[in-house]
């Protein structure tokens, strides 16, 4: 780091502590930790036994269907992305789904998605560049913008009501996955599925965000947030988050059973 990435980074330091002190300090105390966390997983050592087996067709549609697509618009994704697409999309499988990717490129993946979803499903696609536009079709719709821009976002809300499934492939920068997430969360329906894609590389700075998102969620105080978010999921290179279908009840751990070992007291409750 060169002096004015590092005066750089001191000053955004100094800014965020200003904003709140309390928080920055908490976080401050989590560096060693992740410092050690760190350290254990670069030194892990397991062997698993070799050879995964080979995905069986029909096993997961998505994967059949890139595996056979060898000819026309392009596909771009990593391998072990569809197994996880699969086991958070399936449910959306046949039903009334709006899809939103980020990033259309070559156009492949809109036509995979309504492959995938079925005929009710419509498609939006998000892309900075305008030669997408020829993507569009009864059942794709394509806004050209920049997903790092937050009046591009209040533009498409004004004009989408909600989507169920976000699909974030695009300029992949930290500021840009962040921007889109903040703009988009609340706009996503109950129940609906959020996915990041290609958050590469250790101390990447949206995936540091997203921890931050996982540290709220352990909140022991009641947040919007925690009755919104049902789960957050992270996959090497993806970060996936599942939202509640409906307000769940208040987080409670009650104790079942009337024979208690004296040694142990649990003060969640008390
Ligand atoms: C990795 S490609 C998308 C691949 C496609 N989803 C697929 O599965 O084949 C990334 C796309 O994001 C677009 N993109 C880059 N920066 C963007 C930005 N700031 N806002 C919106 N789209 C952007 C690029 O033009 C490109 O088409």
């Amino acid at each position: 780091m060169n002096l004015k990435h590092s005066l750089s980074a001191l000053n955004k330091l100094r800014k965020s502590h200003s904003k709140q002190p309390g928080l920055f300090k908490q976080i401050l105390h989590s560096v060693p930790v992740i410092c050690n966390a760190n350290r254990f997983a670069q030194s892990y050592q397991e062997q698993l036994p070799n050879g995964a087996p080979l995905k069986q067709p029909g096993e997961n549609p998505l994967w059949d269907y890139f595996q056979n697509h060898t000819q026309g618009h392009g596909i771009w994704k990593w391998e072990h992305y569809f197994d996880v697409y699969h086991r958070h999309l399936a449910k959306f499988v046949g039903k009334k789904t709006d899809v939103l990717e980020i990033g259309i490129y070559s156009g492949g993946s809109l036509e995979m998605w309504r492959s995938y979803f079925g005929e009710k499903c419509h498609i939006y696609g998000v892309d900075i560049e305008e030669a997408c536009k020829e993507y569009e079709n009864n059942y794709v719709s394509v806004f050209i913008g920049d997903q790092e821009n937050r009046a591009f976002w209040n533009d498409f809300k004004d004009k989408v009501d909600g989507i169920d499934v976000l699909i974030d492939d695009g300029g992949h920068t930290a500021a840009q996955q962040q921007v889109t997430l903040e703009e988009m969360l609340r706009h996503i329906r109950p129940g609906g599925v959020y996915i990041c894609e290609d958050i590469h590389g250790t101390h990447n700075r949206f995936s540091a965000y997203a921890s931050g998102l996982v540290d709220q969620l352990n909140s022991m105080r009641d947040s919007q947030f925690q009755s919104a978010v049902h789960s957050i999921h992270f996959y090497p290179y993806m970060l996936v988050i599942e939202k509640h279908a409906v307000q769940p009840k208040k987080l409670n751990a009650p104790k079942h059973g009337t024979i208690w070992q004296p040694f142990f007291k649990n003060t969640i409750n008390e």
